[in-house]
């Protein structure tokens, strides 16, 4: 959550109008991860002060705030080359307002500026020590003490580069965080950082970059206890980190006009350059006069010498609405090749056979271990649910699925012989993270799925699966969800492939995967019919979504999907628990939708058909395409294509998606922005 942008160009002029809007416009696409409140700085025409722009509400409203003071900001004969730093904001610590955006600063007169996104949670500690320092406090953020603590630094130590000074700043933060600082006694010069949450740099030059890494500056080696003792708790000053470089050593590129772009993500970056850096916790990068330079504090056995500069292979329409009004119902109708995408390279349909190259070197260790262990949150976590019992049944392993927040309340027991897979469309959901970093500790083996390439989850794991869905920008997930669907599948066909008993079973999952695209799009024809079901739906309070097997995980997802976006209440409902409670909330006025497949558990679905319609309930039915002896108990009727059972999920829960779409926007909600709600969470 939150969204970080910075813009810094050195002889490649620029005025600050367009610098501003070239802000604005980074964190409109950021806009996704939070949308409470957005802010900007950016040196004054002689860079030697700032301008602080800050509003409550969407970034829009920032746009119109500097229109507003554009004669104040828009100056001519001013200085070609600017740093600008930017933030949109999901609150953590203290409620949505102007005071509490970011950018937060150390003092009025701006000293040092800083965009923050994590939370840190000594944050208490470090205030009490700056306000026995005499540090007063406007805002209720954890962000303002980055603020003031470097302020109280750059006092101690006015001879400390910028760097230096981040570097000491980190030293005494506990959390997760990616940051951004600005300086009005450093102009010019911008620094980031990271630990736990997402943080890049994209590169533009005019001509081709020279080289393809930065190398890694590595400060004096210090050992882990005197890490620890930086910490503020408890003590009353803190110590001085010896300075461990000079500038001369930076490590210019060859090219002269450069502009830099530090972002959360790279759907901000993506229109300006495919050039970036991902950033590993504790790198401190700095720029200065056009020169990055990447810092690392100590360094261990392992750690590289550089950080390669990698090339995006994302398209700018892929991050663009097309023809759709919202990203969300774009993504809905995306399926048919987002899901080709997951098994592209991956399913070999002629020879029948299933490669995950992400994962390959370890399936014999996988096959070896005592446990398959699936972890995620929300959609993910649902993912999990839906492909369970194939993976039960093609690998005869005990599978768990564990939402991660729960897990780690428990202090599960994990072993080294377990496999722990981290579901997540984001790679950073902050729950999922902390329970991949448990696991790991635990010597487990641990697989990422995860849809964004670079992500922590995507680092931090030994193996995994790119899911390849492209950028979700709709809060809501819903292509993410069918491609982690498909990817475990593919998963449990690979731990299968040498099974002879299981030859057939594979042959047909395999069939289905190469006809489930063209049965999406039959899917997603019946739009129409869903959004005149929605036209019956919409004033309703209350939503059952009701089904067994293979089909449980859709009722779950739909559940989801409706209360997030329509603020309805909504609920899915296990078939079989239907008798042990949730009857009682079955009469003629309770929309009920079942699904009701002919897969193994259909004589059960029909049986809870009957108690509903023995309750007067009158339930919009799911089921198979042409299957008219179901449909006559409908008081509505949705066909789906059939599939193979274990992939029925996935075309099952696009009505699904599709209604609660509809409904959404039939009661006017946010669509692509619920209330309350944020892309990525990437706080516990
Ligand atoms: C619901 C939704 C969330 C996410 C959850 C995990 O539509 O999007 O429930 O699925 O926050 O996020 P990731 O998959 O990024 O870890």
């Amino acid at each position: 959550m939150c969204g970080i942008f910075a813009y810094l160009n050195y002889l490649t002029p620029k005025k600050r109008k367009e610098i501003l809007e070239l802000l604005v416009k980074g964190l409109k696409r950021l806009e996704y991860r939070g949308y409470d409140s957005a802010g900007v700085a950016i040196d004054s025409f002689d860079s030697k002060d700032m301008s602080l722009i800050k509003r409550s509400g969407k970034v829009k409203l920032l746009e119109e705030e500097i229109k507003n003071r554009s004669s104040e900001l828009h100056v001519e004969n001013e200085n070609d080359n600017h740093c600008g730093i930017a933030h949109t904001r999901w609150a953590t610590h203290g409620i949505p307002n102007e005071v509490n955006s970011h950018p937060q600063r150390s003092d009025v007169h701006h000293s040092f500026v800083v965009v923050h996104n994590g939370i840190i949670t000594n944050y208490k500690e470090v205030k009490t020590f700056l306000e026995k320092k005499g540090y007063r406090f406007e805002s209720e953020t954890d962000t303002e003490v980055i603020a003031k603590l470097i302020h109280h630094l750059y006092n101690l130590h006015p001879n400390y580069s910028f760097r230096e000074l981040v570097e000491h700043v980190v030293q005494q933060l506990e959390g997760a965080f990616a940051l951004c600082f600005k300086s009005k006694h450093f102009p010019g010069e911008c620094v980031a950082t990271r630990r736990g949450s997402p943080l890049l740099i994209g590169i533009k030059t005019k001509s081709h970059l020279a080289t393809d890494h930065i190398p890694i500056l590595y400060g004096k080696a210090e050992t882990d206890n005197n890490h620890k003792e930086h910490r503020p708790h408890g003590r009353p000053e803190f110590p001085v980190i010896p300075r461990n470089d000079s500038t001369s050593e930076f490590q210019p590129l060859e090219e002269k006009s450069v502009e830099y772009f530090f972002a959360s993500d790279a759907s901000a970056i993506i229109e300006h350059t495919n050039r970036v850096i991902y950033f590993e916790d504790d790198d401190v990068a700095a720029v200065k006069n056009g020169v990055l330079s990447i810092h690392r504090l100590r360094r261990n056995m392992d750690d590289p010498h550089a950080r390669e500069i990698t090339t995006l292979k994302m398209e700018l329409e892929e991050i663009m609405k097309g023809n759709y009004d919202y990203y969300m119902q774009k993504e809905i109708f995306e399926q048919p090749e987002s899901v080709v995408n997951t098994m592209r390279g991956r399913v070999y349909f002629d020879t029948r056979n299933v490669i995950l190259g992400g994962i390959k070197d370890y399936i014999p260790e996988i096959k070896r271990c005592r446990r398959l262990m699936l972890i995620g949150c929300g959609t993910s976590y649902h993912s999990a649910i839906a492909t369970r019992q194939l993976l039960e049944e093609l690998t005869e392993l005990p599978v768990m699925v564990e939402l991660a927040s729960d897990f780690l309340d428990r202090t599960t027991p994990v072993f080294r012989d377990d496999v722990c897979f981290f579901i997540s469309q984001s790679g950073e959901t902050a729950d999922t993270l902390m329970a991949l970093r448990y696991c790991k500790q635990r010597g487990a083996l641990i697989v990422g799925i995860t849809n964004t390439v670079g992500s922590s989850i995507c680092r931090e794991s030994h193996c995994g699966v790119h899911i390849n869905a492209g950028p979700e920008i709709g809060v809501a997930s819903t292509k993410a969800y069918t491609s982690q669907f498909i990817s475990l599948v593919m998963f449990a066909l690979v731990m299968s492939e040498d099974r002879i008993s299981l030859k057939t079973r594979r042959m047909e999952i395999i069939e289905g995967l190469k006809n489930l695209a063209e049965q999406i799009k039959e899917v997603l024809k019946l739009d129409s019919q869903v959004r005149a079901l929605a036209e019956d739906l919409y004033q309703q309070k209350s939503l059952l979504i009701m089904g067994r097997g293979f089909n449980f995980a859709t009722c779950l997802e739909g559940a989801l999907k409706v209360k997030e976006l329509t603020y309805m209440h909504s609920e899915g409902i296990m078939a079989g628990e239907l008798k042990h409670g949730p009857l009682a909330l079955v009469d003629d006025t309770m929309p009920v939708i079942m699904i009701v497949m002919r897969d193994g558990v259909y004589k059960k679905c029909m049986n809870a058909l009957q108690q509903v319609t023995a309750r007067e309930g009158r339930p919009i039915i799911v089921c198979e395409k042409g299957d008219n002896e179901t449909k006559n108990f409908a008081y509505k009727c949705l066909e789906v294509p059939k599939t193979v059972d274990c992939l029925q999920g996935i075309l099952t829960v696009i009505p699904m998606q599709l209604l609660s779409f509809h409904i959404a926007v039939l009661r006017k909600c946010n669509v692509d922005c619920p209330r309350n709600l944020a892309k990525s969470v990437t706080v516990e």
